[in-house]
């Protein structure tokens, strides 16, 4: 039995049911995604392209300072449109670099590879599709030189907090000292403004989430009824967890390939993901905890959202 199912039917027949965010992204997936970055209420996207226009020469400059020959990995590299600013002024330093983008969705690799070099040429793409340790260790294969990461997009917003620490800790173990990582984190603001973020009228993230059951019929055989579900946001000011619900509408079963039945309660819920906001004290806890000095925090005109340089010591 596949990963997909194992992972499905544990986080459905547990209480309270979840689902992994990793799975949202097929095909159908990241072009929905692509479309909640376009929406005026996801100003991460915004933010962090702000950052990286107004800033991308000071954060070159910033790297070169450190060493000039590295490669650039990119943890969860989506269409890399931010990471590509950075990579043009690399290139017109003509710094011999290559850059491996790191995704989870083979369908974002494929395009990258393609893509990217047309869009930057002289670029040197090798993408690694797959889960981010498994390609850093991979990675330790092809590559000795010092790295570059970048984690932006607020991608690790998506890891709990409780495992954040743990999470750094990990990324660092894999890197040498001197390295450098480039996080993006989003920054606690009013409520309203994030909530909205992840609760937009015309239904896109609605769709986001409905997408991986749509997955879990096409792929696992199930019947879920889609149109039996409901997305339900949250946002805790005080914690800075934004999560993701569905609800079931009543009460219903829904089969799950020739395994069994899973039950849901009128109102019962399925959490799907947690987009986590922070403080820069937060942020820079997690910097000290885990091994690396900050370097720079890189913000937007608003102060929404920041770019923190690290390097590992
Ligand atoms: C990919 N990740 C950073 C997005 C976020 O903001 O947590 C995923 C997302 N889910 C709903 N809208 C966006």
């Amino acid at each position: 039995m596949n990963e997909f199912f194992n992972d499905v039917w544990r986080g459905l027949n547990t209480s309270p049911k979840y689902l992994a965010a990793k799975y949202f992204y097929d095909a159908t997936g990241d072009a929905i995604f692509n479309e909640i970055m376009d929406m005026p209420e996801y100003y991460l996207t915004n933010c962090e392209l702000d950052i990286f226009t107004k800033h991308k020469s000071e954060i070159a400059n910033t790297i070169l300072s450190y060493f000039r020959d590295f490669d650039v990995v990119e943890l969860g590299a989506g269409d890399a449109t931010k990471s590509a600013h950075l990579l043009d002024v690399l290139l017109r330093h003509e710094i011999d670099f290559t850059y491996y983008p790191i995704d989870i969705s083979q369908n974002i690799i494929t395009q990258l590879n393609k893509k990217l070099p047309e869009r930057l040429p002289g670029l040197k793409i090798h993408g690694l599709n797959g889960e981010y340790f498994e390609m850093l260790d991979e990675l330790k294969d092809i590559s000795t030189r010092n790295k570059v990461v970048l984690f932006l997009g607020a991608n690790i917003g998506n890891v709990p907090l409780e495992d954040t620490p743990d999470f750094f800790t990990k990324l660092r173990s894999h890197l040498l000292p001197g390295d450098l990582v480039l996080t993006g984190f989003d920054l606690k603001k009013d409520p309203a403004i994030i909530l909205n973020a992840y609760n937009d009228r015309t239904g896109i993230t609605r769709r986001f989430n409905l997408n991986l059951l749509q997955r879990i019929n096409d792929t696992l055989d199930a019947d879920f009824d889609i149109s039996q579900f409901e997305h339900n946001p949250t946002y805790d000011d005080e914690s800075g967890a934004c999560k993701s619900y569905l609800t079931s509408r009543k009460d219903q079963r829904v089969r799950v390939g020739e395994v069994g039945w899973i039950y849901f309660k009128e109102g019962e819920q399925i959490y799907m993901e947690v987009s986590q906001k922070y403080t820069t004290a937060q942020i820079d806890a997690f910097a000290e905890g885990a091994g690396f000095k900050t370097v720079r925090h890189f913000y937007d005109s608003k102060r929404w959202f920041i770019d923190a340089l690290w390097q590992c010591v």
